[in-house]
């Protein structure tokens, strides 16, 4: 079975929607491996998002993502990361379709809800990063 890291974000945590976006990867047949509520420091922050460092946003991604604690999950199932990334939607929830958690709980770029890993080389990289 493959495995992808997802992280609910802090505007997702503090709204409640843990529970909610738990479900949702359940249903779909995801099975949790791994989980845990966790801070960022800015440290790791900088390390997980190094591949955006010189977008203009990139500050504010940090910022924003240390604001709060964080559910950051292990999730092991068929075709996992692309499977996930299904359920999460599209990067900017304007362009998320209904159905998606972003689609569904998010408007903005900035504060979309969740993360999850793009590539099966990446989420490897990010569980290490969060799970050690
Ligand atoms: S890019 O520019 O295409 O490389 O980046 P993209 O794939 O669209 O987004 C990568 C992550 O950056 C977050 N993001 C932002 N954060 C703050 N402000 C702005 N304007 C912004 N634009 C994009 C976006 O939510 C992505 O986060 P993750 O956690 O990787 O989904």
């Amino acid at each position: 079975m493959d495995k992808t890291f997802v992280m609910v974000k802090p505007d997702g945590v503090e709204r409640g929607l843990v529970g909610k976006i738990v479900a949702r990867f359940e249903e779909k047949g995801f099975k949790i491996v791994d989980a845990k509520l966790t801070k960022l420091d800015r440290k790791l922050a900088e390390v997980h998002y190094e591949h955006l460092n010189t977008k203009p946003f990139f500050g504010e991604l940090v910022d924003f993502i240390t604001s709060g604690p964080v559910f950051a999950m292990v999730l092991e199932g068929k075709d996992a990361v692309q499977n996930a990334r299904s359920l999460i939607g599209a990067t900017n929830p304007t362009d998320a379709s209904a159905g998606t958690i972003r689609g569904d709980y998010a408007t903005d770029v900035a504060s979309n809800i969740i993360h999850g890993s793009d590539s099966d080389e990446n989420a490897a990289r990010e569980i290490s990063l969060y799970f050690h």
